[in-house]
């Protein structure tokens, strides 16, 4: 009988024992499954107003991306915004954009976000002289991104990525850069499908 008692013993703690080992597992999973379910930010730049390309546009082209990736991946948005251009004539712009890269200089944008809760950024902007705005490398020069993988995209007339890409690794040489995506500016506002199509290229955990 106590030979009985001593074997129902065992089965019942090897049974316990077992039972707390799938949930140990269970939970491993959840928040494993949790952390791939964060949310992607995305920051851009991106100017209204004349445009060579596309006349006076209430909206950016590069604006219009960003709300698609939103759209369709459910990511937040973080907008670099100055008002240093605002109202400026497309050739006026050009010159002073020229300029600015010229010095190198970093003018102020307004606002702040925090990156920590987002592994991965999305970072767009129209290509200006070649690369992105000078406002976007204050940014870059603000925020660590060390660690984080970023997707970038530009919008452009003619230049593709430019050196956005290059430029991206040497402002963040400790971040993941992949899955880059450039599109004509004009062709942003029928070019839903093409954005889409990259966005399911990369194959987002979210
Ligand atoms: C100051 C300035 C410089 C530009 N330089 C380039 C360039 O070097 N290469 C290019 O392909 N397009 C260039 N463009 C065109 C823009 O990249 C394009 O229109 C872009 O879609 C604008 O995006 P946004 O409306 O979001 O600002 C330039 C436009 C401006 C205003």
């Amino acid at each position: 009988m106590k030979s009985i008692k001593l074997f129902i013993s065992l089965a019942a703690l090897l049974l316990s024992v077992a039972c707390n080992a799938q949930n140990t597992s269970q939970e491993t999973q959840n928040s494993a499954t949790s952390t791939t379910k964060q949310k992607s930010l995305i920051v851009f730049f991106s100017h209204a107003g004349d445009n060579y390309a596309v006349g006076n546009i209430p909206v950016g082209n590069t604006k219009i991306v960003a709300d698609y990736i939103t759209e369709l991946t459910g990511a937040d948005q973080f907008e670099i915004v100055t008002h240093k251009y605002d109202g400026m004539a497309y050739k006026p712009l050009c010159d002073l954009a020229r300029q600015e890269k010229i010095n190198g200089e970093l003018p102020p944008f307004e606002g702040s976000i925090d990156v920590a809760p987002y592994q991965t950024i999305f970072i767009g902007g129209p290509v200006w002289w070649g690369t992105y705005p000078q406002v976007m490398f204050s940014f870059f020069k603000q925020y660590d991104l060390s660690g984080k993988t970023i997707i970038p995209f530009t919008t452009h007339e003619g230049s593709g990525l430019g050196s956005c890409v290059d430029d991206l690794r040497q402002a963040y040489p400790n971040a993941t850069i992949t899955g880059e995506f450039s599109i004509y500016g004009h062709e942003v506002r029928t070019g839903k499908s093409a954005v889409e199509k990259w966005l399911n290229s990369l194959k987002l955990t979210e």
